[in-house]
């Protein structure tokens, strides 16, 4: 390990660089692993945790798997990168793109990305195109594109992108003081991040770092959840979501790409899979802002969600340690924070009708 290093390069040895002159940093990772005393308290649980992924430098995970994509990118002398995106994949990308000094195009579903996320997309100066199509749509035309050679591809069917992700699930182990949870839960989309973190696990696992594996959790959203169905069959293949739709934008995805390695990393974990619908992601993510202070998007407050219908549905224990990875911050989706409050109260400069409000309560 580099000792003195914070986030993913302390994992450098662990990671596929050939060159770490070529490496393309904005200091991702390293982000807090909170207890959550309050949320366990309400829930009934033992110990919980939330990994709170939104803390990184474009405010998602997705930085963790393009410091290594990018530069990757920088050791094959690219100049053009791209990518298809649900949002954060395109933020993330345009700005380590930027950083390095190489063109960005990213597709994207029209009407169906955060605000938050498309600003960044757009201020890190990517090309930024819409289709009128969904995610699964874009991912199909960027990767035509790739194969064209027309730019190098860093969705998560690059490898190098999970070899980054991976350390979510090293850094778990490295602020538990090398214990490994029970059970980590985390949102699926295109089902890149759960199949990483897994990766994580057991190389920490085989290396003898850590001496056991946890149940790996996948949430997905009740209008998007292919794999949550082949897990409740017992495939190992899925039928595609022709029509994704939820609020969580950021995994309104139909046919996940990495779906085998996800469906390996649930069933040879004993882990499971579950659905939540759109109501249960915002009374979640409400919960976890209120309860713990961690403002979080959609599609990462689907992980609590599922936390907590697996309590109700009694498929967890109470006892077990459990983590959850919220992937995405708060203020990436503003219009989905404010359609779930209530809005602010608006006065005259009166002291009267000031007091007459504090008073209230
Ligand atoms: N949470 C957030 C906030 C995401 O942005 C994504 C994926 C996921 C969870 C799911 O991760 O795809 O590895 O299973 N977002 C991608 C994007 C698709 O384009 O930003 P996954």
């Amino acid at each position: 390990l580099r000792k003195r290093e914070i986030g993913v390069w302390r994992y450098l040895d662990y990671l596929p660089v050939k060159d770490p002159k070529k490496i393309v940093t904005l200091h991702e990772g390293g982000t807090p692993l909170y207890k959550c005393d309050n949320l366990a308290k309400e829930l009934g649980l033992k110990e919980l945790y939330v990994k709170n992924e939104g803390a990184n430098p474009t405010g998602s995970f997705k930085d963790r798997g393009m410091t290594m994509g990018v530069t990757r990118a920088n050791e094959l002398g690219v100049n053009i990168v791209g990518c298809a995106s649900t949002g954060n994949t395109s933020a993330s990308l345009a700005a380590y793109s930027a950083r390095s000094n190489k063109k960005c195009i990213v597709l994207l579903p029209s009407g169906n990305v955060a605000l938050g996320k498309l600003a960044q997309a757009m201020f890190y100066g990517a090309k930024v195109i819409q289709i009128n199509g969904n995610f699964d749509d874009a991912l199909l035309m960027v990767r035509k594109l790739a194969e064209e050679g027309k730019l190098y591809l860093l969705n998560s069917v690059n490898p190098f992108r999970l070899e980054g992700q991976k350390t979510i699930g090293f850094e778990i182990c490295d602020q538990l003081n090398w214990e490994v949870p029970d059970r980590v839960i985390l949102p699926v989309g295109n089902a890149g991040n759960i199949s990483a973190i897994w990766k994580g696990f057991k190389e920490f696992k085989e290396t003898g770092i850590t001496d056991k594996l946890p149940k790996m959790t996948g949430i997905q959203a009740e209008g998007a959840k292919p794999i949550v169905e082949a897990f409740k069959k017992g495939q190992k293949t899925i039928v595609p979501e022709k029509h994704p739709e939820t609020i969580a934008t950021a995994i309104r995805i139909g046919n996940p790409v990495n779906y085998p390695k996800a469906l390996d990393a649930i069933y040879s974990s004993g882990g499971l899979a579950e659905s939540v619908t759109d109501e249960e992601i915002v009374e979640a993510q409400k919960l976890l802002a209120r309860k713990e202070g961690i403002f979080v998007e959609p599609a990462s407050a689907a992980s609590i969600a599922g936390l907590i219908k697996l309590i109700e549905m009694d498929a967890i224990d109470r006892d077990e340690k459990i983590v959850c990875i919220t992937t995405g911050h708060g203020l990436k989706d503003p219009d989905a924070a404010i359609r779930a409050s209530e809005r602010p109260i608006e006065i005259e400069c009166d002291m009267d009708v000031l007091h007459s409000i504090i008073n209230e309560e």
